[in-house]
């Protein structure tokens, strides 16, 4: 009891009252279940026959409203896909995704590559192209599309709406500056050795550790742009890159943001910088995709996180958790779009030396690791 007055006293003095008054709420309610709902109806029991049907599933996280802002965001996402398409708005997630696909069957071995592909997609693609491009702007991604298209006209057999498309491609052509720059599939044998060794990869993973406590010096910025490059070449769901990096390292908004994701309570006055991972359901025009946006920035943080120990500096993935309340701080704060959803909070700093790191013992490979294992 006394240990719960103490803990009420120190989110009261934190955080104030409207705080204390909501925790409390949530207290409540956890104990009213576990005592009374779940003392009615076993927990274990009970969520095995509620799991088991469909209808009661569907009912059970319409009450809770858990998964809520999950479905908003990808009806939003596929709303925004097809406004941006239409209002032919960047970034272009089709054009993008249509280059993606013509790659591959370009970098088919010919014996395997259909002599007529993207039959289906090909006209589109000239159209989106001619609209997106920016007479005075460097087009750099377009460019890709560009070369992309061309290497493709020479290579597959025609039809007539591939014709047609070709000459819609050519008058575009036609009107714009533009040199061929070779973005186009090429043989892996032409890639650089990469300079890394395994042991040196082995290091590097061990080097990065989850960094809770940080020197109090800025972080350059031109430092997290240069990682960001490494992220950024992370594999993505069709090259879209559905994620976005927002920082901060204004100490007030560092401990504002990172208050409402709670994993960094303890520490995050003294984050130097704060990442918030952004995913962006509108790269998916599809609810089959709904779970890209998680992988694609996931995947991007990891490089992210290694190369920031490259450049000296340390790391700590933030928890962000799917709690209504916060969510709607968070989109307000930051001003999201209803397809934007937080992936994760990254804090980012140069590690104080005298600092504590959690050994963290990792799982033995043959726990995670099966082969041929039906
Ligand atoms: C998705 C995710 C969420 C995490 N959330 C938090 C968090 O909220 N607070 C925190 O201090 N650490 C957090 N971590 C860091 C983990 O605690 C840490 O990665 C784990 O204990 C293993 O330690 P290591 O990263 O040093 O190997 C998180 C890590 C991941 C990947």
């Amino acid at each position: 009891m006394r240990s719960l007055v103490s803990r009420a006293k120190s989110v009261y003095d934190k955080k104030g009252a409207k705080h204390l008054f909501y925790r409390g709420l949530q207290f409540t309610k956890r104990r009213f279940y576990e005592h009374i709902v779940w003392g009615i109806f076993p927990k274990k029991k009970t969520l095995r026959t509620i799991a088991s049907s469909r209808l009661l599933t569907s009912f059970y996280f319409l009450l809770k409203g858990t998964f809520y802002r999950e479905q908003r965001a990808v009806l939003c996402g596929a709303a925004e896909y097809n406004e941006a398409e239409e209002q032919r708005e960047a970034p272009r997630h089709r054009i993008i995704r249509s280059t993606h696909r013509i790659e591959k069957g370009l970098s088919m071995p010919e014996d395997k590559r259909r002599p007529v592909f993207a039959e289906r997609y090909i006209r589109d693609l000239v159209d989106d192209l001619r609209a997106a491009w920016e007479p005075d702007q460097g087009n750099e991604q377009l460019q890709w599309a560009v070369d992309v298209l061309s290497e493709y006209f020479e290579r597959v057999e025609r039809t007539p709406i591939i014709s047609a498309a070709e000459d819609n491609f050519k008058s575009f052509l036609s009107g714009v500056r533009y040199e061929p720059q070779d973005k186009v599939p090429f043989p892996r044998s032409e890639i650089n050795q990469a300079a890394v060794s395994p042991e040196a990869m082995r290091q590097l993973a061990q080097k990065r550790t989850s960094t809770r406590w940080f020197q109090q010096r800025d972080v350059p910025r031109d430092l997290i742009d240069e990682s960001l490059k490494v992220a950024m070449q992370s594999p993505s769901a069709c090259n879209r890159q559905s994620y976005e990096f927002r920082f901060f390292d204004d100490p007030e908004l560092i401990e504002e943001i990172s208050s409402l994701a709670i994993g960094a309570d303890g520490y995050n006055d003294n984050i130097p910088c704060l990442a918030v991972i952004v995913g962006k359901q509108r790269a998916y025009f599809n609810v089959r995709d709904k779970h890209v946006i998680y992988i694609d920035a996931s995947l991007a943080a990891m490089a992210f996180q290694f190369s920031l120990e490259t450049h000296g500096l340390a790391s700590c993935c933030i928890n962000w958790p799917a709690i209504p309340k916060n969510e709607r701080q968070i989109s307000k704060k930051l001003n999201l779009n209803c397809d934007e959803k937080v992936i994760m909070l990254m804090a980012i700093g140069y590690p104080d030396p005298n600092g504590m790191i959690p050994y963290s013992k990792k799982k033995p490979v043959d726990l995670v690791r099966s082969f041929n294992e039906v």
